[in-house]
């Protein structure tokens, strides 16, 4: 096997279909032969790697709280408001081995300064879960020193440097995480943003795009590969 993204990534699983970074999203990506998927990996409170993105519980569980105020036990007993569940990573890295998928880790601390914590835990799962392997990871984070942690523990796992519209200058963080590509809103870019990304030599990475139309304008224009809620239908547009 060789690294090679597909233009078409499964955001958390494939969220359009099935409750974002669940069991079942990931394993409907997987049968419906999605390759890459990406998912949000964050600490409980007692700092287990869970697979979940929000910071707090009210929008997919309907309680009050922050997901670093729960021990992985109680996260795992809730019921989310489509009555699935939240996995661990751990959880999930089997089903994607089950399948030799491919998975674009999220680093997502839900504090800043649980970065680098949230990085050295997702890397330990991610070793015991046999997923130590270039050609089928891909790290990413907003959190650019959660990257630099990963630079030092798994340099060889590539890097993508995710940018929002208060993420500050990518540039330098780009270079000094040598990073493999950059993971950028699309209703933020632009041509020239575009042209300078690809002419530093990095692979651009889109998100999150829906409409087929955008996403092949984009990808005319240089994009290399794009996050989208149905990957299925997103990559039979593309074929
Ligand atoms: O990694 C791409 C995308 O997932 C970044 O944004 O908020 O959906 O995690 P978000
Ligand atoms: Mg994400």
């Amino acid at each position: 096997m060789s690294f090679d993204l597909p233009v078409v990534l499964g955001h958390r699983g494939a969220r359009a279909v099935k409750t974002e970074n669940t069991i079942e999203a990931f394993r409907y990506a997987c049968q419906s032969n999605v390759r890459w998927v990406e998912l949000d990996a964050m600490l409980s409170g007692d700092g287990v790697v869970m697979v979940f993105h929000d910071e707090t519980l009210d929008r997919m569980a309907g309680i009050p709280g922050r997901v670093d105020e729960f021990s992985a036990d109680r996260l795992q007993s809730l019921t989310l408001k489509t009555g699935a569940k939240i996995p661990t990573l751990a959880e999930v890295l089997d089903v994607l081995n089950e399948f030799r998928a491919c998975v674009n880790i999220e680093i997502k601390p839900s504090r800043p300064d649980l970065a680098r914590e949230t990085a050295g835990q997702v890397w330990q799962v991610v070793r015991q879960a046999g997923f130590d392997d270039p050609d089928r990871l891909l790290f990413s984070s907003f959190a650019w020193d959660a990257l630099e942690e990963t630079m030092t523990l798994a340099p060889h796992i590539r890097r993508g440097v995710l940018v929002e519209d208060v993420s500050g200058d990518w540039r330098p963080a780009a270079k000094k995480l040598a990073a493999y590509s950059i993971n950028y809103d699309a209703d933020l870019l632009n041509p020239e943003l575009i042209r300078e990304i690809k002419d530093g030599g990095y692979r651009l990475l889109v998100y999150t795009v829906n409409d087929p139309n955008r996403a092949k304008d984009l990808r005319a224009r240089g994009a290399d590969a794009f996050f989208c809620d149905d990957p299925v239908a997103m990559t039979a547009a593309f074929s």
